[in-house]
């Protein structure tokens, strides 16, 4: 019975249910450029345009940039241990697949459904920042969504005159998941296509901002850098540690929110045409720019606007607001930036969807959910039942949830399947030395065990409340795995 649970999917079974001549149906059309493009188009995103204001506002002031430095490097060792697996084992189903093959059947199945957090949480956690930037954007052409109709009952808002807006259903979010739903369905080609286009846009903005607004940057805004250890109760009642290292540790954990993406790049292994070369190549080649974007972006947003501005009217659409108010002669700049991020947001929850249906796809084709989720489109090859089941899915997350919350399950629920990654490539070290590895990390265990520890600093900075989530998530998920996945398991009726 304990063995069974530990079951491992053997590699060269992997390769033969999935890989080149396999039965998978998906098409291999994605070369390296496409790759890093994926990887960007996931990477930008709410993280950088909105959770960077959290992150100042609640947890660090302008030592945010440290915090980015953190989550950069615990994304960095775990992107060398997932480069590492993608190159050896280049199936759709990211760090699910790398787990059946080494640490067995329920911790890949604790994985999966972890990545539920990571994928489908997290274009819930987008769309319902793009839902921010629409108001933005609308209000230039004098029109707006009236509050309750694009936050979620649990959040209210205080105008100056102390007139309270409450929240009900957030639509825009549910709209905008519901058109890139149907972008998926219609086939990964058409989509990397678009994607393609947003990313370079995506990228002018934020080069653009980091040297128009470099020039802006208020000194007094950046002393002290790291502001002295105390505690601040946000506008939803809850109370972070500010300031100091542990301010830092918790703003790490919330920016690493930005970082979430690289990794979605693994999920399409099956899809590229040289996946051994270019998966390492699309993984790292985002997540190295990405960093020092990042780095430079926050030190600017911080260093032009006040911690008040980001803990009150400056907290929704932030980088808008600070050029707006601050940015004087750049008008123009503030909607040129507020309608590219709404694209950029587009192209993050469409890779996050494509991520979420491939590890389904993957589970599916296990036996360990239902078959639904493998059952691809007859004319154009998509998992398009899996596509619309988990817009259901995101809708109801972004529809009645605040970001805050979801941001923050997402991060926590990703940096857990990172931690795993991390000790998976490790233990297939000692157990498959003879594997063909593409690229191999350097430096091991010492790389690996640097990623447990970085990514477990931000899990404890994340706080108990997050903890909390997790560990009812990982509840659920284990009364599914014994009272379905189990019994369903493919692997297990065989060997029953
Ligand atoms: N990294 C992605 C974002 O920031 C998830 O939106």
């Amino acid at each position: 019975m304990a063995g069974s649970l530990f079951r491992t999917k053997s590699i060269d079974r992997l390769m033969a249910d999935g890989g080149e001549g396999g039965e998978s149906g998906l098409k291999r059309t994605l070369g390296p450029w496409a790759l890093i493009g994926l990887g960007i188009g996931a990477i930008i995103g709410a993280g950088l345009f909105v959770r960077t204001a959290a992150a100042i506002a609640d947890r660090a002031g302008p030592s945010v940039t440290l915090a980015f430095l953190v989550a950069g490097l615990g994304c960095a060792f775990a992107g060398l241990c997932y480069a590492e697996f993608a190159s050896m084992i280049p199936i759709a189903g990211s760090a699910y697949t790398y787990s059946y093959a080494t640490m067995g059947e329920l911790i890949a199945w604790i994985i999966g459904w972890d990545l539920v957090l990571e994928y489908a949480v997290g274009a819930a956690t987008v769309a319902i920042a793009w839902s921010e930037y629409l108001n933005k954007a609308l209000e230039m052409i004098g029109l707006h969504v009236p509050y309750a109709w694009c936050h979620s009952p649990f959040q209210t808002l205080t105008g100056a005159d102390g007139v309270v807006q409450h929240g009900l259903v957030n639509i825009p979010a549910v709209v905008i998941l519901f058109l890139l739903s149907a972008l998926l369905v219609r086939g990964t080609q058409e989509s990397a296509f678009v994607n393609g286009l947003i990313v370079i846009t995506k990228m002018a903005i934020v080069i653009l901002v980091i040297t128009i607004g470099w020039g802006f940057i208020n000194p007094a805004n950046h002393t002290p850098y790291i502001p002295a250890p105390t505690h601040y109760t946000d506008s939803e009642g809850i109370t972070h540690a500010y300031g100091g290292i542990m301010g830092i540790l918790g703003a790490a954990g919330v920016v690493f929110f930005a970082f979430i993406g690289f990794d979605a790049v693994s999920t399409a292994a099956q899809e590229a045409k040289n996946p051994k070369r270019d998966m390492p190549i699309g993984i790292l080649g985002s997540l190295v720019i990405c960093t020092i974007l990042y780095v430079l972006f926050s030190h600017v947003l911080s260093g032009v606007a006040t911690v008040d501005d980001f803990r009150h009217a400056g907290r929704e659409a932030s980088v808008a607001f600070a050029i707006t108010k601050y940015m004087t002669g750049y008008a123009w700049l503030s909607n040129f930036v507020t309608i590219a991020i709404l694209a950029g947001f587009s192209s993050v929850i469409l890779v996050m969807l494509l991520g979420q249906s491939r590890v389904f796809y993957s589970m599916s084709r296990d036996g360990l959910v239902p078959k639904m989720f493998s059952d691809v489109h007859p004319v154009h090859r998509t998992p398009y039942k899996s596509n619309w089941l988990f817009f259901g899915f995101t809708s109801l997350f972004a529809a009645f949830i605040p970001g805050d919350i979801v941001g923050e399950m997402t991060s926590i629920g990703t940096l857990f399947a990172f931690i795993l990654v991390c000790i998976g490539v490790w233990i297939m070290r000692k157990r498959r030395p003879d594997l063909k590895r593409g690229f191999t990390v350097p430096a091991m265990p010492v790389v690996a065990t640097l990623g447990v520890v970085v990514c477990g600093a931000m899990i404890y900075g994340l706080g108990w409340t997050n903890w909390l989530r997790l560990g009812a998530w990982l509840a659920i998920g284990l009364v599914i795995y014994f009272g379905y996945s189990r019994s369903h398991s493919k692997i297990h009726s065989e060997t029953a």
